[in-house]
């Protein structure tokens, strides 16, 4: 038997229904409303002592289960993150790690995925694998070794990627530099979602989430294969999302605007370069953006990637996640909010 509280702030802004189970001495009682719970209220339900004529057992559920109380968002999950060593999936990994799931990072870059490892407690709640993901065996092991450690992985990032090389004109282009932006940044990602789903699927739930970009909705953002790659992740992200949510598994993707890491920075145009590599690049994009007075960082991409990764999205899926302050949805060229 099942019964619910709602919650209703005063405001009527946030507005949360808690289904809690309860035994059936508990729904003898009707299932009751709080209307407009401050914090006081919510002390009250969590100290039995204070509170007059409750239900006793569903009191107690609301106490056990810690509904009540600020919870980690992640806390008991187990997470693969690709590219965790640096940029973007390094503010991934610490962000997870603080949200309470045991993470694998899984890069190319050995000494500074250990060092990542090392400062977030060592190897009960990181693990790094060498992986490079555009090598199917490698992400196989990765997610293998993953399961193995922490006993199963319910989140599945696939983050690594490159840009390939600036060519400004396509009759120059080199498929071999072509292929290599493919391999990592649309085969890795295939194979992150194939070996994920290994796991995922028996256990009936997962989140997949996929880093894309603004260059998956737009182009000019970057080289013709890095935005081909980055609108194939969307398609391959939908497809998947199609053939596994029957198994509860949610698939998205992320694309965010243009944030500060060793990807990225070396593509500020050559008359935008002064003094401070670090404020040069967010004066020039920062110029560019939509959104202005806020700076894009790797950190405001992780919360993106956690809120995915969390139970708040469990029914999001087949998603493109922009966090581009509006880039892609505006265009202000004919100026129609000018005095
Ligand atoms: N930085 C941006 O402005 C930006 C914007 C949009 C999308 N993205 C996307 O975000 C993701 C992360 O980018 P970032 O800016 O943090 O890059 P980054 O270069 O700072 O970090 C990428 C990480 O991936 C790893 N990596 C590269 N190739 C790999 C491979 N073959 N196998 C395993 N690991 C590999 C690198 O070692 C590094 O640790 C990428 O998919 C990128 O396309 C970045």
């Amino acid at each position: 038997m099942s019964s619910s509280i709602a919650t209703t702030a005063k405001n009527g802004a946030d507005q949360t229904t808690i289904r809690s189970s309860v035994s059936s001495k508990a729904a003898a009682h009707t299932p009751f409303q709080i209307q407009a719970l401050p914090s006081l209220h919510f002390s009250l339900l969590a100290n039995p002592r204070r509170r007059r004529d409750p239900p006793e057992l569903l009191r107690e559920d609301v106490c056990r289960r810690r509904i009540l109380l600020p919870k980690k968002r992640l806390e008991s999950k187990v997470a693969l993150v690709t590219g965790g060593a640096a940029g973007i999936g390094e503010a991934i990994v610490r962000l997870f790690r603080e949200q309470g799931a045991k993470v694998c990072i899984a890069d190319i870059q050995d000494e500074a995925g250990q060092k990542i490892r090392d400062s977030l407690g060592g190897d009960q709640y990181v693990l790094f694998v060498h992986c490079d993901v555009s090598v199917e065996e490698d992400v196989s092991r990765a997610v293998d070794a993953t399961a193995e450690k922490f006993g199963t992985l319910d989140i599945m990032v696939n983050n690594a990627g490159i840009t390939g090389q600036k060519v400004t004109d396509i009759r120059n282009v080199d498929f071999v530099e072509v292929r290599k932006v493919i391999d990592i940044n649309l085969l890795g990602v295939f194979h992150g979602i194939k070996h994920a789903a290994r796991i995922m699927i028996p256990n009936k739930k997962g989140s997949i989430i996929s880093l894309a970009s603004v260059a998956s909705a737009i182009g000019g953002m970057g080289p013709h294969s890095y935005t081909a790659s980055k609108h194939a992740v969307v398609g391959l992200t939908k497809s998947v999302a199609a053939e596994l949510g029957k198994h509860g598994i949610r698939v998205n993707c992320v694309s965010p605007y243009a944030v500060p890491t060793d990807l990225s920075m070396p593509h500020l145009p050559q008359g935008e370069r002064k003094d401070d590599a670090l404020k040069d690049f967010l004066a020039f994009v920062g110029g560019e953006a939509n959104l202005k007075g806020v700076d894009l960082l790797p950190k405001d991409i992780a919360q993106a990637v956690l809120y995915l990764a969390s139970d708040e999205a469990r029914y999001v899926s087949a998603l493109n996640l922009m966090v581009d302050g509006g880039f892609t949805s505006v265009n202000l060229n004919l100026r129609p909010f000018d005095d």
